[in-house]
């Protein structure tokens, strides 16, 4: 059992400075359980913890693990440049909470994004040594023809690579699109593999990471849920 003071809790969880949070206490903004509570420093128990601001209700979360459809023009950097930020896309909690992408699709590229704020989780996910496929569809520029399936599956030389990079799936959905499944996630890898194989990426979607699917998520373009265990557990190697 976690027992923490209101305020404590409130900032843990993205809703602002410790200041902050007692002030929103003091004003009778927040109710744990139903009961407005004007001392900050009550301590509750945070497992199974339903609280609400401003009567928005949430519940307590050490962590949070979401799944974002990444509409098009949205950047995933720290400091997008061009376009708004991902970030922006979620509750203002979350980038309070430090919420971060993991791994990146470019600005141009939609579907399954995964966020959170375990840095342990992040880092896990994105080591190269997990090998968890990821799985898009790309709408291609020229034809698809049997050479480029047979290119992608076999492995293309990239300019900045030492060997070959090779999709470990690859098939023809029809004139103008394909579905690929890599295990990398370098840089622009799925436009450079298929420029390097003679043809150009037009529209991209990922459409799953592991055996996670974004179908099955029912997700609109723009937006999130939270990912509960068993749909972690998805996230897997095969
Ligand atoms: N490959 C790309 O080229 N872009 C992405 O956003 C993801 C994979």
């Amino acid at each position: 059992m976690s027992k923490m003071s209101l305020d404590r809790i409130l900032q843990s969880q993205g809703f602002g400075s410790r200041k902050w949070c007692r002030e929103l206490v003091a004003d009778g903004e927040v109710t744990v359980a139903g009961e407005p509570i004007d001392d900050y420093r009550t301590n509750f128990d945070t497992a199974d913890l339903h609280f609400a601001v401003f009567g928005e209700p949430w519940v307590y979360r050490e962590h949070v693990y979401l799944a974002l459809n990444k509409p098009p023009n949205f950047e995933c950097s720290r400091k997008p440049s061009h376009h708004p930020g991902v970030l922006t896309l979620l509750p203002e909690q979350f980038t309070w909470r430090e919420v971060q992408p993991v791994g990146r699709l470019d600005h141009d590229t939609t579907g399954l994004l995964l966020m959170s704020d375990d840095g342990a989780f992040i880092h896990a996910q994105s080591s190269p040594k997990r090998h968890v496929p990821k799985l898009y569809v790309a709408t291609t520029h020229d034809p698809v023809t049997d050479d480029l399936i047979r290119q992608l599956l076999s492995g293309v030389q990239l300019h900045d690579e030492p060997a070959p990079l090779a999709a470990v799936s690859c098939r023809r959905l029809d004139d103008h699109r394909i579905e690929i499944v890599l295990e990398q996630g370098k840089y622009h890898q799925v436009k450079r593999m298929l420029a390097a194989a003679g043809n150009h990426c037009g529209a991209l979607q990922r459409t799953a990471i592991g055996d996670l699917t974004l179908d099955s998520l029912q997700l609109k373009e723009g937006e999130w849920c939270y990912l509960d265990a068993t749909q972690l557990s998805l996230l897997k190697q095969r």
